[in-house]
């Protein structure tokens, strides 16, 4: 029998928007980022790792049931040879099963649109390090596994940790300290809710990697951006925790619009965005509009990664709300209601469901 382990990983999604690499081998990003992680009963991908010595010499990846190729020097590669690697000096040391030599079969599935922009590229390769570590006992802590997943996709090492999560962008040139840490968990801030709005979900035309490396190398606005990020790092983490709605939602819906900012002065430029996505942000720009006015302050978050779905935070009180008006505005759009990985909050549908 084939050694085997399973295991989900969440997606996350990005309040502070990683967005450039000074290093696209080791993937160290131009800045920090911070991003809160769903409850994988959501939105995840599903691994299962599986080794055996009589499997064709090779290792393979499906992926949705469909093989990708797992490219030499390539980034799933990478991940693969850092926690083999790992796996052989524990063989060594504790004189185990050479698993680290048996060819790899991985299977994954994403129940959420692929590459659409919602993060797949992040529960995914968390999943496939995740899965690897487990199949292969390794000692390592979850920062250590960070740094590898953060190899196969930035946003990966943001997802080995719930809540609220920030990667360090670090200073040293082997990237050892460009690893993820959890700065609150989720019972922190337990009203914290979001909402997914799928304006579509297809395949974007430019991949996040491709995207931003060509926002490094023709955006003159990137570095106007690089200078403000580490403000509204320390800002929105205290924003978190001190508990502050208002300051969370307003920066995180500035660094939504500055990512995309970015986007639009990439030469070529990039659009993620569409009507809808834009029409999603003037309703909440009014809902906040009549909210502040009535002196509650800011009730809504939204943001976007590289895709046009839009992603609202709003605590559990408010979520009601934003979601009738979500569903009177735009009642042929696909919702649902996602839970921070945490049990309690309702889960409207699921895309699979769709
Ligand atoms: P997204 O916005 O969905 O993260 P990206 O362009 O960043 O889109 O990345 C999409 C790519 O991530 C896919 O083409 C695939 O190579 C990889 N990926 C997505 N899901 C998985 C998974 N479950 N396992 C392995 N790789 C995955
Ligand atoms: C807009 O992590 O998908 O979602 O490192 O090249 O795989 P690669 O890119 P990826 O980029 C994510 C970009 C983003 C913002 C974020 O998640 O911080
Ligand atoms: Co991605």
């Amino acid at each position: 029998m084939a050694h085997q382990a399973t295991i989900s990983a969440p997606v996350n999604i990005a309040c502070i928007k990683y967005w450039g690499k000074r290093d696209t081998s080791l993937i160290l990003p131009t800045n920090s980022s911070l991003s809160i992680t769903l409850n994988q009963d959501d939105l995840r991908s599903t691994t299962t790792a599986q080794c055996d010595p009589i499997f064709s010499p090779g290792d393979k990846l499906w992926l949705n049931g469909k093989e990708e190729v797992v490219k030499f020097g390539g980034r799933t590669a990478t991940c693969i040879e850092v926690l083999r690697g790992w796996r052989r000096d524990l063989e060594k040391d504790k004189g185990l099963e050479p698993l680290s030599t048996y060819p790899l079969r991985v299977a994954s599935h994403n129940n959420f649109p692929t590459a659409a922009g919602l993060a797949s590229s992040a529960s995914g390769l968390a999943a496939l390090v995740f899965s690897l570590a487990t199949l292969y006992s390794l000692p390592q802590s979850l920062g250590q596994l960070s740094l590898v997943a953060r190899q196969g996709s930035g946003s990966a090492c943001r997802s080995l940790f719930g809540g609220y999560v920030a990667w360090r962008e670090g200073t040293q040139p082997d990237g050892s300290d460009s690893i993820a840490e959890e700065i609150a968990p989720r019972d922190h801030w337990p009203e914290m809710c979001a909402l997914i709005c799928v304006v579509s979900d297809a395949k974007k035309g430019t991949s996040s990697t491709s995207g931003m490396q060509r926002t490094v190398e023709t955006s003159t606005l990137l570095q106007h951006r690089l200078t403000i990020v580490p403000e509204r790092m320390s800002s929105i983490s205290h924003a978190i925790k001190e508990r502050n709605f208002d300051s969370f939602a307003q920066i995180t819906m500035t660094d939504s619009n500055s990512f995309h900012a970015v986007c639009l002065d990439t030469s070529p430029p990039i659009f993620y965005m569409n009507d809808v996505s834009r029409s999603i942000i003037a309703m909440v720009e009014e809902l906040n509009r009549v909210s502040g006015e009535l002196g509650y302050g800011r009730i809504a978050a939204y943001t976007f990664d590289a895709g046009p779905n839009a992603v609202i935070y709003a605590l559990e009180k408010w979520m009601g709300l934003v979601e009738k008006s979500v569903r009177r505005w735009f009642p042929q759009e696909g919702i649902v209601e996602v839970e921070l990985e945490q049990e309690g909050n309702k889960v409207l549908g699921k895309f699979d469901e769709r």
